[in-house]
C-alpha cells in the first residue's frame, strides 16, 4: 500500500533517513534546519492525504542535520479534517517503508496540569486515546507487525531519559506527562478537561497517537513532545482559539528547533 509513495521519495532522494519527525500546529520551522533538503508536497507523493489545517504546510522534506538522515512531516492529516484512521497514519507507515526506525513526533497541546505554563514543553510519557477508534481496526499485516501490539512503553523510557540529559545541556525546561487525544476539532468544556485531569491526563490534543499506535505496531522507537500552547478549557477566564495555539507554536519555535537539533543525533534505533 506504501510500496508507490517509497519509489516515489527514493526517487527524488539519495537520502536514506533513519530518524523521523513529525511538526505539528505552527512547528513548522525545524524542516527548515536540514541540509542537501529534497522537498516534496503531500499532493505530490502517491497515496498521502494532504493537510488543509491552518498552520500545517504539509510537505515531507528529507535531508541531512550533520551526519544524521532525517524525514520530517511538515504537516500531519488530523482525524478532524474527515481523514480516515488509514490516512492519518499512511505517513509512519511509509517513513517506516523508507527506513525509518525512530520517531519524534511533536504537537500543539493544551494544559490540564496546572503546573504547566503555556509556551512550556512537555515530554509525553504515555497517552489516553479517546478517539473512538483505532488505526489497527481491520485485516492485519503480519508482514508489518503483530496482531495485538504492546503498548506497555509506547514511548521509549531510553529515548525519554536521552531528551532529557539534552534539554538539562541546553537549559530548557521539559516536563512530563501523559497525553489525552480527542477527536476534536471542537475544543473541549471545561467539564470534559476536569474528566481528563481526574482520568489521569496532563496535556490534551487531537493528534500523534493514532500515529505513535502505528510505529509502535511497526516496532519503531517512539518520543513524544507536546508544546503547551494554551492551559486547556476551563482553567483560566478566557477563551481557546486557534490563533493563540500558532502564536504559542511561533514564541517556542526557536527553543523547540534547538532541541530537536541536539536531540535527533543522540537517538538511536
Ligand atoms: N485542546 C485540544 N487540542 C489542542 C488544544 C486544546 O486545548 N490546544 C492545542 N491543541
Amino acid at each position: 500500500m506504501t510500496s508507490e509513495a517509497k519509489r516515489f521519495i527514493q526517487g527524488h532522494t539519495s537520502v536514506v533517513p533513519s530518524v523521523g519527525v513529525v511538526l505539528g500546529s505552527g512547528l513548522g520551522a525545524f524542516a527548515d534546519e536540514l541540509t542537501a533538503r529534497t522537498e516534496i508536497p503531500y499532493g505530490d507523493i502517491p497515496g498521502w492525504p494532504h493537510s488543509t489545517a491552518v498552520g500545517h504546510a504539509g510537505k515531507l522534506v528529507v535531508g541531512r542535520l550533520g551526519d544524521l538522515d532525517v524525514a520530517v512531516m511538515a504537516g500531519r492529516a488530523h482525524l478532524y479534517e474527515g481523514y480516515t484512521m488509514r490516512e492519518a497514519t499512511y505517513g509512519v507507515r511509509v517513513l517506516q517503508s523508507i527506513g525509518v526506525r525512530s520517531m519524534v513526533f511533536t504537537n500543539a497541546a493544551g494544559g490540564i496540569n496546572l503546573a504547566l505554563e503555556r509556551g512550556g514543553l512537555v515530554l509525553i510519557s504515555d497517552h489516553i486515546n479517546l478517539q473512538g477508534t483505532n488505526p489497527l481496526v481491520g485485516p492485519n499485516d503480519d508482514s508489518l507487525g503483530p496482531r495485538f501490539p504492546d503498548m506497555s512503553e509506547a514511548y521509549s523510557c531510553a529515548y525519554r531519559a536521552i531528551a532529557k540529559a539534552v534539554a538539562a545541556e541546553l537549559g530548557i525546561t521539559v516536563g512530563e506527562g501523559v497525553y489525552a487525544a480527542m477527536l476534536g476539532p471542537s475544543y473541549e468544556t471545561p467539564a470534559e478537561i476536569r474528566y481528563l485531569r481526574t482520568i489521569g491526563a496532563d496535556v490534551v490534543g487531537m493528534s500523534t497517537v493514532p500515529e505513535v499506535i502505528v510505529a509502535n505496531h511497526m516496532g519503531m522507537k517512539c518520543l513524544g513532545i507536546s508544546c503547551v500552547t494554551n492551559m486547556a478549557a476551563g482553567i483560566l477566564p478566557q477563551k481557546i482559539n486557534h490563533e493563540e495555539v500558532l502564536e504559542t507554536g511561533a514564541m517556542v519555535r526557536d527553543t523547540l528547533v534547538r532541541f530537536l537539533k541536539a536531540l535527533l543525533p543522540r537517538l538511536s534505533a
